[in-house]
């Protein structure tokens, strides 16, 4: 029996779909490759090379740089003249150096790939491995805190930061900007360009991180205001209070001792400063997921799962800093998939 057109043809039209999604993963992955073995960035060097160069340039093996820059080519990272090679734009803009670099995105999918095979694998068990599960694949670890501050540090100095008054007042009076669980320091060096009076302290629980952070604030010249400790959010203590408290994409990991984590921001605040949490907004409703901008959080959800977190919808926040006594305000921005919560002594 055949089937009628109507449906052939829409199954032609997902077929075709599904097979340029898959080129597009085929992609990514071939970016991922060139990133993490750091051969476009040789490349950058170079200007132009053949396989012999690139391979001499970036230190890898010339069989895998020839296989490597045949698919590069192919997917238009790469164009290539009498057997010399050299980056299109598309390859240039995935050197982690280019300053609109948009490196982050094939590593992000490879996380995403990385998380899907670790979701599939303890599906049947249940079984939640935790945060350790980042350390499994030795190219994920060390591009994290960089693909973070790639993705977000736009976001937050073109939209968030002007539209969140406690910065513009901090960057007035100056004072002292506490950022739990800080990663690699990006969001206090974002800060402390921007508002010359201030002081910043980071906290991380990862040692690793706070090596990084450290080594970022002095490649930029900011170590006299800014400095980097290794430490739990959950024992958090300082000796004077904070302007301004900052959590990004850091409460959702300590949200299982959240009464203990708020009553800690509101003892460590000024009575006229602010805590500052961002998190991706988990939507109210499942019909949201759908949008664009949220399909990911989607995704990200299920690795949070394996990672024994959950993604947090903003009221959940707002209501943990009533819980405390304190007043609150939902900030949305990146068409809702992103959520700014300032607490505020009432
Ligand atoms: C998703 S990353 C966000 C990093 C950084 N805030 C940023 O926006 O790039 C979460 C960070 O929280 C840190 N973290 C998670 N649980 C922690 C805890 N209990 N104490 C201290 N840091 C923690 C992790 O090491 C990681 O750097």
């Amino acid at each position: 029996m055949t089937e009628s057109p109507s449906i052939e043809n829409s199954t032609k039209d997902i077929a075709r779909q599904l097979r340029m999604q898959s080129q597009g993963a085929m992609s990514l992955n071939v970016a991922f490759i060139g990133i993490v073995s750091n051969l476009f960035e040789a490349l950058h060097l170079l200007a132009e090379g053949t396989v012999e160069a690139l391979s001499s340039e970036s230190g890898m093996d010339s069989l895998y740089v020839r296989r490597w820059a045949e698919a590069a080519f192919a997917f238009g990272y790469l164009d290539i003249t009498d057997n010399r090679f050299k980056l299109t734009l598309l390859g240039d803009l995935m050197r982690p150096t280019h300053p609109e670099t948009q490196f982050n995105i094939p590593i992000g999918s490879f996380l995403s790939t990385h998380m899907a095979d670790r979701a599939a694998e303890l599906m049947l068990t249940g079984e939640r491995p935790g945060e350790k599960v980042l350390a499994e694949r030795k190219n994920i670890l060390p591009w994290f805190g960089a693909m973070l501050e790639a993705s977000f540090s736009g976001i937050f100095e073109k939209e968030i930061c002007p539209a969140i008054n406690i910065f513009s007042e901090v960057d007035r009076r100056g004072g002292t900007v506490v950022d739990l669980g800080c990663g690699n320091g990006w969001y206090l060096r974002s800060l402390a360009r921007r508002c010359q009076k201030i002081q910043g302290i980071g906290w991380d629980g990862f040692d690793e991180n706070v090596r990084r952070a450290k080594n970022l604030a002095q490649k930029e010249g900011l170590t006299n205001r800014l400095s980097f400790q290794v430490g739990d959010i959950k024992s958090f203590s300082h000796a004077g209070p904070a302007d301004i408290i900052a959590m990004n994409r850091a409460l959702h990991h300590v949200w299982d001792e959240k009464e203990v984590v708020f009553n800690i921001l509101k003892n460590h605040l000024k009575p006229n400063g602010a805590v500052v949490i961002w998190e991706p907004a988990w939507p109210k409703s499942i019909q949201e997921l759908r949008e664009v901008r949220r399909r990911p959080l989607a995704v990200q959800n299920l690795g949070e799962h394996v990672q024994g977190n959950h993604l947090l919808r903003p009221e959940e926040i707002a209501d943990a800093f009533h819980a405390v006594g304190m007043a609150s305000e939902v900030h949305l921005f990146g068409e809702g998939a992103e959520a700014v919560v300032v607490g505020t002594f009432p």
